[in-house]
């Protein structure tokens, strides 16, 4: 596929000219002569690049690169601000507005395809960075809809651990770990068959054993990608037991990480509370009742739990932050 360069500007000449090196090139170019042209342009065209003057009558080129790194679909597409003017306010203008880089008119052709090609390396990596995710994201709702009672577990637990996390006051960089472990905590069940996956009853200690390795493989699995840093101690310990008693390291209180520990709460939690094959789902109350003897018994983080409960009964908001144990590592 052609690389896609988009070229917004209000001077039909320009245009032209800019379009016709571009494509001698190699690349794939479409033009728009004003903001709202351009925008509907990156919907449809999807460009990989956009060149975009700043001065254009109606949208001004600031406020159309603004929505251009607003808009989920396009954030990551690199932009290139070309001005006629080298005002200093400019730049910084354009830099608040998401810009990637900037041009002076006249152009020097040379200098905008050796800017254009390093972005547009970059991109790709982003890109590729992109779809692994994706790929991962996927895997794991495949794996989720083999169990029809597990349906929706994931987005509602991503979402329910990083609420938790944030009452708790983990920072933010730790909270998107939470929500990415939510959706891929047990991609490891990949290798687990269905035949134990799914099985009614209680499982044999050789069934048992192929179940406890899904938080080692799904470490594993998610391993390679360098985003997933802080995600894979939650993906590896969400098993884990405040008093040593869980898999797959028996790590004990405060060596568990605080986002595993955060992030099994509110697993154990989701679970209570829907159908299963072998009950339906409890209310709330009765849920933190059979986690408050679970607490007492030592299986889970006295603070953490606690924080679960208001969070349950009152809302996010409502507690000042507890320290559950060390900071996630
Ligand atoms: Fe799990």
């Amino acid at each position: 596929m052609p690389t896609r360069i988009l070229i917004v500007d209000d001077e039909l000449a320009a245009r032209t000219a800019l379009a016709t090196l571009l494509r001698r090139e190699g690349f794939e170019v479409s033009d728009a002569s004003d903001g709202a042209t351009a925008l509907a342009q990156c919907a449809s065209f999807v460009p990989d690049l956009v060149l975009l003057d700043i001065l254009m009558p109606g949208m001004s080129g600031f406020e159309v690169c603004r929505r251009i790194k607003a808009a989920p679909a396009t954030r990551l597409t690199p932009v290139v601000l070309i001005t006629g003017l080298s005002d200093r306010e400019d730049r910084i203008e354009g830099i608040n507005a998401g810009a990637d880089d900037f041009l002076s008119k006249p152009i020097d052709f040379t200098e905008l395809l050796a800017r254009a090609r390093s972005l547009l390396r970059l991109k790709e990596f982003t890109d590729d960075l992109e779809h692994a995710e994706v790929v991962l994201f996927s895997l794991a709702h495949s794996i989720e809809a083999r169990d029809p009672y597990t349906r929706g577990h994931c987005e509602r637990l991503a979402a329910m651990a990083a609420r938790l996390g944030e009452k708790v006051g983990v920072p933010e960089e730790h909270l998107k770990a939470l929500r990415r472990a939510g959706i891929v905590h047990d991609i490891g069940k990949v290798a687990v068959p269905d035949a134990i996956l799914l099985k009614p009853g209680p499982l044999s200690p050789e069934e048992i054993e192929i179940m406890h390795k899904h938080p080692v493989v799904g470490e594993r699995i998610c391993a390679p990608l360098r985003t997933f840093r802080l995600v894979l101690p939650i993906i590896r310990h969400h098993h884990e037991r405040h008093d040593g008693s869980g898999y797959p390291d028996g790590l004990r209180g405060g060596e568990i990480p605080l986002t595993a520990a955060i992030l099994q709460l509110a697993d154990v939690y989701d679970s209570l509370t829907t159908d299963r094959p072998y009950r339906t789902a409890l209310s709330p109350e009765s849920a933190l009742k059979i986690m408050e003897e679970e607490t007492a018994r030592g299986w889970w983080n006295r603070a953490l739990f606690d924080a679960l409960r208001d969070m349950i009964r009152h809302g996010p908001s409502t507690a000042t932050p507890a320290k559950p144990g060390k900071p996630p590592k």
